[in-house]
């Protein structure tokens, strides 16, 4: 079994690098549109030999550490009760966006096996398919990302009507974030029972809000996640603020074992704050792999170089890769971060 990314995770000795890729199974692979144009994104999400098959992909094709279960952040919000539709172009939307107090009376909390259980027989296939090859990360979003799409209807700019809720009506958005927190830590635990053998929860949007908000309005429902995790697995837990460098003094506070950064804080500087307490994931920027490859070499050297101080490094992206890039490239980004740091 390859466990260099869970070596990582837990701040051990590892003999190279680990490297995965945040989207990895996606629009950038001739093989995954291959397998998506049979049918929607939420029929793939919901069909578990594909889903596992797309997971698989980017492990074959690119030789990355981890698999990342093929899914979406928003699956376990239709299921409290919320519609959910992805529109070609304009991504995910709410028909009807939860404001006020009878929307988030009507939410309601799923069972992981009993409503989401195309998730879990995903991991479980899985497992069986990938036979230790390398180790399988579920995921979900953070309550305060998952909150914006419920509240917006969809994605956002301004995220106007979800800051309008925290101020206006704190009360309301504390009933939200509670019934979002609770879905998640079920949600969690059943994929941590199915199989999963790491958690990365994804607060992608999360880097809107001024340090007083995030401390108010986001952390607290992080922390009661992974304490919640702590008590019942402990598998590795990874926390992604994006865009959340002027969060990072909060952020290590969470209790996850790994925190993931973008690209706008350089990892010598995140070496430098974090210390030992945590591993970190990160934090190449995506379009950096549009750069000749004698540059992006550059790029990845001075990446690791940064990261050397660290408890445990896992190379990554500073978040997920985009549909235009030359599957080739993502390629020879995981072979030259193996080769640098010495596999
Ligand atoms: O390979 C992997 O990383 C696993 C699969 C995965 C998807 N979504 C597949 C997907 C994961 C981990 C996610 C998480 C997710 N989904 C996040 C958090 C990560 C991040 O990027 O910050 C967010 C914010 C979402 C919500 C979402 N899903 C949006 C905004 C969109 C539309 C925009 C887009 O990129 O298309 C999606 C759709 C989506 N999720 C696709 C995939 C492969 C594209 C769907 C398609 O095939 O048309």
């Amino acid at each position: 079994m390859n466990d260099t990314f869970l070596k990582a995770c837990r701040g051990e000795k590892t003999d190279y690098t680990p490297v995965w890729i945040m989207r990895q199974a996606g629009r950038y692979l001739p093989q995954y549109h291959e397998v998506r144009s049979k049918g929607t994104f939420l029929e793939l999400c919901k069909t578990p030999e594909r889903a596992a098959e797309v997971t698989i992909q980017p492990v074959d094709f690119l030789g990355v550490d981890a698999a990342i279960l093929f899914s979406d952040i928003l699956v376990p919000l239709e299921k409290m009760g919320a519609p959910l539709e992805f529109q070609e172009k304009r991504g995910p939307i709410f028909p009807s966006p939860i404001r006020d107090q009878a929307a988030v009376d009507g939410l309601s909390i799923p069972d992981p096996e009993d409503d989401l259980g195309y998730v879990m027989d995903t991991i479980r296939i899985l497992r069986r398919e990938l036979a230790g090859k390398v180790p399988l990360i579920g995921f979900s979003g953070a309550p305060f990302t998952l909150a914006t799409y419920l509240i917006e209807g969809g994605s956002s700019k301004n995220y106007y009507q979800t800051k309008r809720m925290m101020y206006e009506a704190p009360e309301l958005y504390g009933q939200l974030l509670d019934k979002i927190t609770e879905c998640t830590i079920i949600y969690l635990q059943g994929q941590a029972a199915a199989g999963a053998q790491a958690l990365q929860i994804f607060d992608s949007w999360v880097g809107v809000l001024a340090p007083r908000d995030f401390r108010d309005f986001a952390l607290p429902y992080v922390k009661r996640i992974i304490s919640a995790l702590r008590r019942t697995t402990d598998i590795p837990l990874i926390y992604f603020a994006n865009n959340g460098s002027t969060l990072l003094d909060q952020t290590v506070t969470c209790g996850a074992d790994v925190l993931g950064f973008d690209w706008r804080i350089t990892l010598d500087e995140v070496v430098r704050k974090v210390g030992q307490r945590v591993a970190i994931q990160g934090n190449m920027d995506p379009i950096a792999l549009f750069l000749p490859e004698e540059k992006l070499t550059e790029r990845i050297q001075n990446i690791l170089d940064q990261a050397k101080g660290a408890k445990g490094h896992i190379f990554n992206l500073g978040h997920g890769i985009i549909p235009e890039t030359d599957p080739q490239k993502a390629k020879f980004l995981v072979e030259t971060v193996h080769r640098l740091s010495g596999k």
